[in-house]
C-alpha cells in the first residue's frame, strides 16, 4: 500500500481524535517529565537547543517551548509543519524542519542538546536507524528522550493489566463510533481498512504487533553510541476513555508504556 502521511483535515483533526495524549493527566505527566529531560541536560548551552522529531501539531513543542527550549519541530507532513510554524513563530523560540522519513540528512553531528520523540517509533519500520541519528545529532551530555511507545505487557497483558482494561473501557465508544461516522473522508478509511486489516488511520505505518519496537535493542543501540539511561520508567497511559476512579485504582499497579532518558557521555 502506498505510504502517506498526515495531509489537511486528518492534520488538523490529529489533537482531536487522540483522547489519550491530549487530556490533563497525560500532558502533566509529560510536563513534568521533559522538565526533568531539560535539566539533566549537560552541555551547558542556554537556551537549550531541541529536535522534536516527528512532532505532529506541536505536543511536544509547545511543552519544549513552555520550558525556555529553542525548538526544531521535525515532520514528514508538510501539513503538521506549517500548522507549527502559525502556532508558535511568534514565540522566537520555533523552527521547522522537514524530514525525508529514514534519516536525518543536513543535520550535522553534535548538533542538539536534547532529540525528544513521542509517539513515532512505531510508526516507522526501521524505527533502530532514527534512534541511532537521533543519537549522532546530539552534543556530548546531551539527552535523549523516547516517550508513548508500549512495554512488553502491553502485549503480555499481564492478569492486573487485563483486568483494568475490563473495567476502564466503556463497552461501546459512542465518542469513536460518532467521529468516525460523522466524518466522510472516514469511509477511504474503511475501504483501505477492507484491503488491508491492519491499515490504521493515521496516514503513516505501524509497526505492529508482530513486529513492534523492542527496548533492549534500542538500548543496544544508545550503549553503542555511548549513552548511560538516567531514566526508564513505566507508566499506565491515561485516555479520555478510561473510567477515571478505575484509572486511580490501577494507575500504581500496572503500566503499558515507557518512557527513556539517556544522557550521551562526555
Ligand atoms: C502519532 S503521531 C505523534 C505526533 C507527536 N509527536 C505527538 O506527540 O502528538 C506520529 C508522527 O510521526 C510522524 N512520522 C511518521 N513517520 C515518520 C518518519 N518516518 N519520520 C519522521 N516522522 C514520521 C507523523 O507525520 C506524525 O506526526
Amino acid at each position: 500500500m502506498e505510504r502517506e502521511y498526515y495531509k489537511g483535515a486528518d492534520a488538523a483533526g490529529y489533537e482531536y481524535v487522540h483522547g489519550d495524549i491530549f487530556n490533563s493527566i497525560e500532558q502533566q505527566r509529560l510536563h513534568g517529565l521533559l522538565r526533568e529531560a531539560v535539566q539533566s541536560v549537560q552541555t551547558g548551552a542556554q537556551p537549550v537547543r531541541a529536535l522534536d522529531f516527528g512532532c505532529g501539531s506541536g505536543n511536544l513543542t509547545r511543552h519544549l517551548i513552555d520550558l525556555g527550549v529553542h525548538t526544531v519541530s521535525a515532520d514528514v507532513s508538510d501539513d503538521f509543519l506549517e500548522g507549527i510554524r502559525r502556532k508558535f513563530a511568534a514565540t522566537g523560540l520555533s523552527e521547522t524542519l522537514r524530514l525525508n522519513g529514514t534519516d536525518l540528512a543536513n543535520v550535522p553531528e553534535a548538533h542538539f542538546d536534547l532529540a525528544a520523540t513521542y509517539s513515532v517509533l512505531h510508526h516507522v519500520p526501521d524505527y533502530l536507524a532514527i534512534v541511532r541519528e537521533m543519537g549522532r545529532v546530539l552534543k556530548p551530555g546531551g539527552v535523549l528522550y523516547l516517550d508513548h511507545e508500549v512495554t512488553p505487557d502491553y502485549y503480555r497483558r499481564p492478569p492486573e493489566y487485563a483486568e483494568f482494561l475490563r473495567k476502564a473501557r466503556p463497552r461501546v465508544d459512542w465518542r469513536r463510533i460518532l467521529s468516525r461516522a460523522l466524518d466522510v473522508r472516514g469511509y477511504k478509511h474503511i475501504l483501505r481498512r477492507l484491503a488491508d486489516p491492519r491499515y490504521k488511520r493515521e496516514g503513516d505505518i505501524h509497526v505492529w504487533p508482530d513486529d513492534h519496537i523492542e527496548w533492549d535493542r534500542i538500548e543496544q543501540v544508545l550503549r553503542a553510541q555511548g549513552f548511560e539511561v538516567v531514566l526508564e520508567h513505566d507508566y499506565l497511559l491515561y485516555k479520555a476513555i478510561y473510567d477515571l476512579r478505575v484509572y486511580h485504582e490501577y494507575k500504581d499497579r500496572c503500566a503499558d508504556e515507557r518512557v527513556l532518558i539517556a544522557r550521551k557521555k562526555k
